[in-house]
């Protein structure tokens, strides 16, 4: 009996022997930096010259591996592998799928500090965010065998007297998935998975930052008895790789998670019906965020600045749910605001393989130089009160950064900075706070900070995210609990880890039968 799902624990690394677990996946992981990995085509390994070289964003010198790099001419090998696996994939028994899921999950928990340590290295995750990161994976992989469990044998549907009809779900064919660097594990597996179980077969492109952590990932789904063809290993170029997958016309989806432009090319490029194609694709988008946790009067001062701090720095700001706004009523604002300046000058940032680091590097020096130039542009529309600095010379760090007294319509509360600032407003009231909230085109997720009844109530009805949280930070959705997924140009709110998830992958058949 499957038993009922539980979202895997965080690991508590003030325990002395959590620490050496994840010191040791840590010795494993350094054993191993600097490797090859390769393409997997319908379970064939594939070597290519040009590689894209993984470097550790906290210390550019190391290398942690090279990936063979697909081009054209692989991606169509790597197409035709998928959809000739597709005819009996598909036909392989949902249960038999699903187990290959626990059997993933359960080498992942085996091996869980060795992948946290990787995801440290790799994409500068601390330790904390390292363990989230695969403990997520491991959700998405325990949280989907089990939905495709419950929508095996279809939904019920009546039948008249001498009929009798069916409504199953099966599968739509080949899907693309194309992931980003900032969860890489997590988001990486949960969206090869979620297609994998439902009976599609995949091309998995990850993202060129983090591409080895996806390689032992596909590793792994072999290890757990994956047959060859359902999981194919394709990274390279966006523009190439990418491009040409999505124009494909035996792509039958396109699962991506990624930045609202990337999304939108996909989307606009995916609509289009191209010659050999008799579907409509389906797309699958993910996309950003410009999230704002709202503090009323009547709310708990301190919860807030923590909340927001908590929120707007974990990872370095790297996450599509980062506060990056701070809206707050002008009765409390000075409060809030000097209290979170307070917090966040205890942070300390530097290599994530220490544990004392509150914050690690970003990814990537076009991430450095993009946040460094979302700081100038602070300086100009309103007060640096933390941090405004960075230090590219060893890794891409830069410092926690609080910019005061911004306004509502200025470029550091509109556009997506994706780095550690935050930017704080202040509005007339509560309504007014809303307001401002909702005055970006993404909706991803919002925190309210209130302690009033009504006010809750008001934000449940007019905070337009696919995510409202209150009395809490706007970070940390949960497989199962917290169904993640935004509004407007956040995507198409898919809401991961949730219960309709799996459906967006498969496609309703109606059977009827005359007796
Ligand atoms: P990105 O859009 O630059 O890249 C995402 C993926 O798309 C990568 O694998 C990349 O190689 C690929 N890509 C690039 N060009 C492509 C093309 N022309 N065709 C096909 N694929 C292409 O995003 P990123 O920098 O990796 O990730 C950060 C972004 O992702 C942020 O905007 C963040 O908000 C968003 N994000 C959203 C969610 C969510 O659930 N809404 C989750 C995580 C990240
Ligand atoms: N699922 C991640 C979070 O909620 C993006 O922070």
């Amino acid at each position: 009996m499957v038993l009922p799902y539980k979202h895997e624990p965080f690991t508590d690394f003030t325990n002395e022997e959590n620490k050496q677990a994840y010191l040791e996946g840590l010795k494993l992981v350094n054993s191993y930096l600097g490797q090859d990995y390769d393409l997997v085509i319908g379970g064939e390994r594939v070597t290519t010259e040009d590689k894209i070289v993984s470097v550790n964003p906290a210390n550019k010198e190391e290398v942690i591996g090279r990936v063979s790099k697909a081009d054209r001419e692989l991606a169509e090998k790597a197409m035709q592998a998928a959809d000739e696996t597709f005819n009996t994939w598909r036909k392989v028994k949902p249960e038999v799928r699903a187990d290959i899921l626990f059997r993933a999950a359960a080498i992942i928990r085996r091996r869980k500090h060795e992948f946290s340590a990787l995801l440290t290295k790799e994409a500068g995750k601390p330790w904390n965010e390292a363990d989230a990161d695969t403990a997520e994976a491991i959700d998405f992989l325990e949280y989907y065998a089990r939905q495709m469990l419950k929508l095996k044998d279809g939904m019920p549907v009546e039948s008249r007297v001498g009929e009798y009809n069916r409504y199953n779900y099966i599968p739509l064919g080949v899907g693309v998935i194309i992931s980003p660097w900032n969860f890489p594990f997590a988001i990486m597996a949960g969206t090869a998975v979620a297609a994998i179980v439902a009976g599609n077969t995949v091309l998995l492109k990850p993202a060129s930052t983090t591409p080895i952590v996806a390689a032992k990932f596909v590793e792994v789904m072999e290890e757990a008895g994956l047959p060859a063809g359902v999981l194919n290993f394709v990274p390279g170029s966006g523009a190439e790789v990418g491009d040409y997958l999505v124009d494909h016309p035996r792509t039958r989806f396109i699962s991506f998670t990624g930045s609202r432009d990337v999304g939108l090319r996909i989307y606009e490029r995916a609509s289009k019906v191209n010659p050999g194609q008799i579907w409509l694709k389906r797309v699958i988008a993910e996309m950003g965020g410009k999230d704002t946790i709202v503090v009323d009067s009547e709310g708990d001062l301190e919860l807030a600045a923590q909340s927001i701090v908590k929120s707007a720095f974990g990872f370095s700001g790297q996450k599509c749910s980062a506060c990056s706004r701070a809206v707050i009523v002008e009765d409390v604002y000075d409060q809030v605001l000097n209290r979170a300046v307070e917090l966040t000058k205890e942070l300390t940032v530097g290599d994530p393989t220490d544990n004392s680091n509150y914050m690690g590097p970003v990814i990537d020096q076009a991430a450095f130089d993009k946040v460094m130039k979302y700081v100038g542009i602070g300086k100009e529309e309103g007060r640096i009160l933390a941090g405004g600095e960075g230090d590219s010379s060893k890794g891409f760090f830069v410092q926690p950064t609080i910019v005061a007294d911004v306004d509502p319509q200025g470029r550091l509360m509109q556009e997506e900075i994706f780095g550690p600032v935050v930017a704080f407003s202040k509005a007339k009231d509560f309504d007014h706070a809303l307001e401002i909230a909702n005055n970006t085109e993404y909706g991803l997720t919002g925190a309210v900070i209130t302690n009033n009844r009504e006010k809750i109530e008001k934000a449940r009805e007019d905070f337009h995210v696919g995510n409202l949280y209150f009395n809490r930070g706007c970070t940390g959705a949960i497989v199962g609990y917290q169904p993640f997924g935004g509004f407007n140009m956040s995507g198409t709110d898919s809401k991961a880890g949730g219960p309709d998830y799996l459906l967006l992958h498969l496609q309703a058949k109606t059977t009827s039968e005359t007796l």
